[in-house]
């Protein structure tokens, strides 16, 4: 059977008052998302990344690796950053030391080494794979799974080293894939801090027709 009524799906038609209170309470805990760079290497239950992940709309386009094994992140951590040392010291731009000078991010990726796990979505490559809608779903599935490990209470950065081909060597992956984030999980440290940064208002991104 192709079909099935009910099946992976919610049929349960919520009432409007129930809807808009839930709404509300997503908005409320979202709003709160912020990307940090100071984690706490304290442990993570398994099971909230193991819920995370599981949340993401499967697709066969894409595989993730989760690491949390010691050795394996201090190599990450030892090639993004010199990766990263490079573009701080000889290839930043004046325009990206604008972009970059708020968050006050350097070479150093202690986040790396500091979190208790690294999730890294790989892309499959090939034709069938290469498609502007395979390129939404990758959007799609982080975002996601971000948003369900911000409700799982826990935070996570998104780390694009560039060029980030080195994440696939570390982890052994087939040249047919690319890595295409860096996401660290974990808790904050005590003393984390974010940017003094603030989300655009709903009517300078949305318009009404
Ligand atoms: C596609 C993308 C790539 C990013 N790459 C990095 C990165 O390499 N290093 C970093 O520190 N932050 C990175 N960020 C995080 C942004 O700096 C972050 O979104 C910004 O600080 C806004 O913070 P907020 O999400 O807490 O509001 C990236 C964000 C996006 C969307």
């Amino acid at each position: 059977m192709l079909f099935g009524i009910g099946q992976d799906r919610e049929t349960e038609r919520i009432p409007v008052q129930e809807l808009t209170r839930l709404s509300s309470s997503y908005y409320e805990r979202m709003k709160k998302r912020r990307n940090i760079r100071d984690f706490s290497s304290e442990p993570v239950p398994a099971e909230l990344i193991e819920k995370a992940i599981s949340a993401i709309p499967t697709s066969s386009h894409y595989h993730f690796e989760w690491v949390s094994d010691d050795h394996r992140k201090q190599e990450i951590r030892n090639r993004a950053e010199a990766e990263e040392k490079k573009f701080y010291e000889e290839r930043i731009t004046e325009e990206w030391k604008d972009v970059l000078k708020p968050l006050g991010t350097n070479w150093q990726k202690e986040h790396i080494t500091d979190a208790p796990h690294i999730i890294v979505p790989f892309k499959k490559r090939g034709s069938e794979n290469d498609d502007i809608s395979s390129f939404i779903l990758t959007g799609i599935e982080v975002g996601v799974f971000l948003s369900a490990i911000h409700h799982g209470g826990l935070c996570s950065l998104t780390h694009t080293p560039s060029p980030m081909t080195f994440i696939r060597d570390c982890l052994e992956r087939p040249k047919q894939e690319m890595p295409i984030v860096l996401l660290p999980i974990g808790y904050p440290k005590e003393d984390c801090v974010v940017p003094n940064i603030h989300k655009k208002p709903i009517n300078e991104i949305l318009v009404i027709l």
